[in-house]
């Protein structure tokens, strides 16, 4: 079995996994979104300090695991340095007390591989990747062969839910909550799609960050329930037809066949649904993966470890690298 720890960002996780039948023995997960929330977003200081709380109680619950360990893997980028550091010294504890390897794990390979978790994986695949500090259209050929096709510019998707709940006193994080209140409201602003008339192949959220912020200012004080849920309604479909767009231009000449979107905001409900209308007219089939493995999770992590594992990707323990703005 390989035991996974991720730590990257606001969640301590731990998981483990087993080699051969891919079974997802043991998984926990402890969110910080309660004591972040004041803040409108993560306080990497606060994030860290409670890691080192979370992580060992949770370490605690499957020490019964521990004298079948093959491997210890680990989140080691990208993420939030302070983060990861707290899960990456764990990790190595673990390595040197049992005498086994330690498996360093890309945080976005561990999203693509959210779509396997118990299962086999498939590939080629094409990913949209929608978290709080990506935006990425990623091909996959296997878990060494990954292209980038396109990236976001300034914000993520994710993150401009964030930053739009913030700027309505709605709570950190802002994705399910501004979800919840597009539901309610219509598109009565009609915010400009980024990018509309560029050639470029790429995303921007901090346009449409401030038409948000726009709105929001001129109705200042007079601001009702239906305005609320109209502006979270304006800018949740602008959002997500800039993605619906972008994705148009790349796969208008090369085609597509499986198509899958992970990531936190990956769990978005209008996002799922103008997805399976894109695949339906382009004849590919969508996939996503369970609610429970959308947002950052170490099963995740344990799954993409399994194909780590298998092609012997072991770090120097003395030197396993931290790299908290990684990409493909
Ligand atoms: O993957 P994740 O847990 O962490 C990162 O790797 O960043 O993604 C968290 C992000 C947050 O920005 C959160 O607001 C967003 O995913 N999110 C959503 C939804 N649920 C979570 N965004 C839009 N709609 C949602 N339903
Ligand atoms: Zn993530």
């Amino acid at each position: 079995m390989i035991l996974s720890i991720e730590s990257s960002c606001d969640d301590s996780s731990i998981a483990i996994t087993r080699i051969d039948d891919l079974k997802l023995v043991f998984h926990k997960k402890i969110s910080q979104e309660r004591e972040h929330s004041g803040f409108g977003g993560v306080v990497p200081e606060l994030a860290a300090r409670l890691h080192a709380i979370a992580l060992p109680n949770i370490l605690e619950e499957a020490k019964e695991y521990l004298p079948g360990l093959k491997a210890v893997a680990v989140t080691n980028e990208p993420g939030l340095s302070v983060t990861l550091i707290e899960g990456v010294m764990i990790a190595k504890a673990l390595c040197l007390c049992l005498d086994i390897p330690l498996l360093p794990i890309n945080h976005l390979k561990g999203h693509i591989y959210s779509l396997f978790i118990e299962k086999e994986a498939h590939f080629p695949l094409d990913v949209l990747l929608v978290s709080g500090g990506h935006t990425q259209v990623l091909h996959v050929k296997s878990y060494e062969d990954i292209k980038l096709l396109a990236s976001t510019l300034d914000d993520s998707f994710g993150e401009s839910f964030d930053k739009v709940a913030k700027m309505l006193h709605l709570g950190y994080p802002g994705g399910a909550i501004v979800e919840s209140y597009a539901k309610e409201g219509e598109d009565r602003f009609g915010f400009t799609v980024p990018l509309k008339n560029s050639k470029n192949v790429a995303f921007s959220y901090s346009g449409l960050k401030n038409q948000t912020r726009l709105a929001i200012e001129n109705l200042k004080d007079k601001m009702t329930q239906k305005d609320r849920n109209d502006i979270c309604a304006s800018f949740q479909k602008t959002a997500i037809l800039h993605i619906i767009t972008q994705l148009k231009k790349i796969f208008k000449y090369s085609g597509f066949k499986d198509f899958a979107v992970v990531g936190g905001a990956s769990a978005n409900n209008a996002l799922r649904r103008e997805l399976f209308e894109f695949c339906k007219k382009f004849g590919a089939t969508l996939h996503f993966a369970p609610f429970e493995f959308c947002s950052d999770n170490a099963a995740m992590i344990g799954r993409a470890a399994v194909e780590a594992y298998k092609l012997k990707k072991f770090a120097d323990i003395d030197n396993v690298l931290i790299n908290p703005k990684s990409t493909f």
